[in-house]
Formats: C-alpha cells, structure tokens, sequence
C-alpha cells in the first residue's frame, strides 16, 4: 500500500479526514495553527496549552477531540523555538502521525507550522517526510486481516507551498520508504539476485538507467574483492550500477555497501551479533532510495550509485584469514579477517567508479561496530580525503536533519594496516576500528574527492522509534540534498 500525499491551502478547519497533526513549542502562547484548533476543538487547545497537561516540550503530545468529535487533533510538543530546526520537526511530525497510526486512523492531516524558525517550505517538507516516516509499517509477510494504516497524508499550511517543494519532499519521503522496505525485506527474500531484480524493478519504475554486473562480468573486469566476499555463499555476487543523466556536466558518484547477510564468514559472528545483519545492505538501500528520488524530482546533474551487493557466508567456497586477493584497482589485499568483507566489496566500487571518471564520490556504509561504540545509534561518521566534499556533504546533512560527525584518517591508521607480504592488510586491529576501515577505502578512493558515511549505528534500531522498529532509511536524504543543494 503507497501513501498518498494531498496538498490543502488554508485552515485545519477544512480538512474533513480522521486527523490533524499539528505543533506547539514550549515558549509561545495561542496564536498561528493553534488558534484555528482552538477554535474547532470548543477551547480545549487554549486550555490545555501550557499547563500541565501540554506544555509544548519536546516529546510531548496531547490528543484531543476536534469539531465535536468528528476527528481527533493531535498537539506534538516541538520544544523552545530556538531550538527547533528540521530534525526537531521532523521527529514531531513522525511521532504525531504514529500516534493518529496508532488509533487507527487512515486519512491523516499535518497543519504546518508557520512560525518554525526554518521557514514554512522547510517546515512543510520536513513535516511531510517525518509524517511519512511516522505512518510507515512493514507488513509483507503478516497473514491474517490487514489492521488498517495511513493511506493519505494532507499537508495544511495557511500558503501554497511551491511546486518544486511538494515535488522534492514527495520524491523524498518515497526515496526513504523503498530504503526502509529493502533493509525491513528478510535476507532470504534479498540474495544478491534478488536485491538485484527488486532493484532493477524500482529502477524502471523511477525512470533510471540500471544495469546489473553478474559474477562473470566482475571475472572479466576482476573483481577480486567482492567475488571474494561473495564466495561463501549459494547466491553470486553482482554490481548494480544506476545511472540518472540529467543533462551536461561531470557525473558524482554514490556508492552502497550492499551486504544482503554478514554472517562474519568463517570468522563468524556471534549470535547476537548477527541478528540485524540482514541490515547490512543499508548502504545500497539508501542508494536506492536517493537514485529514485533524484530522478522523481528530475535534478539537473549526473548521478552514478553503485550498488556492491554480496551474502557474506561460510560455505566451502568461503575466502579465508589469510587469502590475498587482487582487487579491481590492481591492489593485493591481505584478508585479516573475514568479517572485515564490506571494505572489499567497497574497494571494487570505488574502483569502478574512478574509472567511470567520477568527479566525486559518498559511500554509505554499515562498516563497522566501533563507530556505535564511538558515536550511539543517533549518529553516523564522516570520513574524507578532501575538506570541500565533506564540507559539502556535511551541509546536505545539516538541510536534511540527519548528524553526523567528521572523524580523522590519520597516518597512524593507515599504518596499521601494512601487510608484510601484500600491498595492505584488510583490518588493523581493534584500536580506532572505524577510523583503520576508512584508512583502507581511502586507498582506493585515491585522489577522487571522498567522503565516506559509517551508517552502521544508525540505520537500524531493534527499539521502536518516532518512526517505528527496523530501518531507518538514514542517508537517503542527505544524498539527495547533496544532489539538490537545498
Ligand atoms: N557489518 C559489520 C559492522 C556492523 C556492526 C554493522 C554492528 C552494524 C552493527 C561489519 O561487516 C563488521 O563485521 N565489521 C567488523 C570489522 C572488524 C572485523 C575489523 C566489526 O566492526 O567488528
Ligand atoms: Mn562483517
Ligand atoms: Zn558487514
């Protein structure tokens, strides 16, 4: 079931659905959206608001009968007002929407607010991302009567919101919901096959060129890394290259570790550890999701995401500690432990990207356990070779609400990975593990400007949260406002 997204210019008061979303900061009085709910709700906003019940704190949320119990008004606190910024709106309007979820409702409004210090386009396109997030379910594989969900989202706001907006935060919020559903999709039903196909289908659907390297053709080019990785497993490994050409100019490389499984491989994880590694292609998801979105919104530019897609398994086939293995850059890698397998299956895109003459390069990764002992699962790291890009990257970041946070590639890093009988080890040990992995792709980044994404805390999360359990969708929309400057 797609969500359907409606556009009404004016007042809560005209929205005839099930329920209407709207915000209240902590340090104002009634005034704005919350004058008109007032007015519908027979005073109940007005009484409310600020005291006890309903302060307008962050987190918090009333749920009160509008226009004689026709519908229900949702409040969702967003905090003082100078602290709200498009994440804070964009968590508000998730959480308000997964309430009216929650109560089962299908036809569901978000009043915009208007005093949002972002202004009221960036409000409505945050808002209408988040609700989006918020009314998203994985239900596929759940029998039995389909328990009702959102099926039309309305976005009110006092002006007409400009095409191009309503376009991009559309393109968007799609572009997330087919990243979250590929991660959500369990790893039986996503072998690197069928990842393939599924994407190929999205592909065509958004109006981008996709072209799928089966093993042979990795062979012939070799590939040596993710043929590598690839090689314990029943299901052969594949690059998916989309292509959205969008007129004249250098093309920008996006590239997705695209792990359908990490078992560890022969230095296998541990149970715990390999519970959510079905998530372990968020990297290609968000690929995905951005490539879609930047073709629905037709950006003007020309955009490459490779898509490394292999199962890291155990069978008899299954590369070895020890193995050297030379990779599509010509390099011989020295594998120092088979659960280091994304950094291979990297190395070969960012091979094949240089030599499609990329301008510059963001690769998403869910590449190592140290950057969410380093940074928590609310953000994500940056690794660069070149000031500018990441400069770039972090501000695309900044427009999208999504953190993250620059951290080093020092000589020491790169240090620790020499090999005393390859061109470089693939781990460098437990100290600084993020930091070492970024050190080995940026050898095949080469002089290509850089900047690496280490998803790996913040793409899934076992807990519920503003936007329900499993993927998060984290990255698409910092790739695609990297694409659209704003
Ligand atoms: N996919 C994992 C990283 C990961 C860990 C993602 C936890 C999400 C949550 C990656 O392939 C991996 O296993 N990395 C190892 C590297 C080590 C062997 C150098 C790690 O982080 O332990
Ligand atoms: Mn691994
Ligand atoms: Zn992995």
């Amino acid at each position: 079931m797609t969500l359907e997204f409606l556009w009404q210019t004016g007042t809560a008061a005209g929205f005839t659905g099930d329920a209407v979303v709207a915000f209240a900061f902590s340090d104002r009085s009634l005034d704005g959206v919350l004058t008109g709910l007032d007015e519908i709700s027979g005073g109940i906003v007005g009484r409310v608001y600020g005291g006890k019940a309903f302060k307008g704190e962050a987190g918090d949320l009333f749920t009160l009968p509008l226009q004689g119990g026709e519908r229900m008004g949702i409040l969702v606190g967003l905090g003082p007002q100078a602290d709200c910024d498009r994440l804070r709106l964009r968590r508000a309007a998730a959480q308000g929407v997964r309430k009216a979820l929650g109560l089962g409702c299908t036809d569901v409004a978000i009043a915009a607010e208007e005093h949002a210090p972002c202004g009221l386009e960036a409000a409505v396109e945050a808002g209408l991302i988040g609700g989006a997030a918020g009314a998203y379910r994985f239900r596929r594989y759940k029998s039995g009567a389909a328990e009702p969900g959102v099926e039309r989202l309305t976005m009110i706001s006092s002006t007409p919101v400009a095409e191009a907006a309503q376009r991009r935060a559309v393109a968007i919020a799609e572009g997330v919901a087919i990243a979250r559903e590929l991660v959500d999709t369990p790893p039986n039903d996503k072998t690197p096959d069928l990842l393939s196909r599924q994407v190929e289908d999205i592909a065509a659907r958004s109006g981008l060129s996709c072209e799928v390297l089966t093993a042979d053709r990795l062979r012939q080019l070799g590939a040596g890394g993710i043929l590598a990785v690839g090689r314990g497993s029943a299901h052969a490994p594949a690059i998916v290259v989309l292509r959205h050409d969008g007129g004249e100019g250098p093309w920008h490389g996006f590239l997705g570790k695209g792990i359908t499984f990490d078992s560890g491989g022969l230095d296998l994880k541990t149970q715990d550890g390999m519970l959510t590694m079905k998530s372990d292609m968020a990297g290609t998801a968000a690929v995905v999701g951005a490539m879609h979105a930047i073709s629905r919104i037709g950006v003007k530019g020309r955009y490459i995401g490779v898509l490394a897609v292999a199962e890291n398994m155990t069978g008899t086939g299954a590369y070895r500690p020890s193995d050297v293995l030379r990779m599509l850059s010509g390099d011989t890698v020295e594998v120092s432990n088979t659960d280091a397998e994304g950094r291979l299956v990297l190395a070969d895109g960012l091979a094949l990207l240089r030599s499609e003459g990329v301008q510059d390069i963001i690769d998403l990764a869910t590449l190592t356990g140290a950057i969410v002992v380093a940074l928590g699962t609310h953000r994500s790291g940056l690794f660069s070779n070149n000031d500018d890009h990441a400069t770039a990257v972090l501000g695309a970041a900044d427009l999208a609400g999504e953190r993250y946070w620059r951290m080093p590639i020092d000589p020491e890093h790169k240090e620790a990975l020499k090999s005393s009988i390859a061109d470089t080890k693939s781990t460098g040990g437990r100290a600084g593990g993020s930091s070492t992995a970024a050190a080995f792709l940026a050898r095949f980044a080469g002089d290509t400007p850089w900047a690496h994404l280490d998803i790996a805390g913040a793409a899934y999360r076992e807990m519920p949260g503003d936007a329900g359990p499993g993927a998060s969708g984290v990255g698409v929309e910092t790739l695609v406002r990297f694409a659209t400057q704003g």
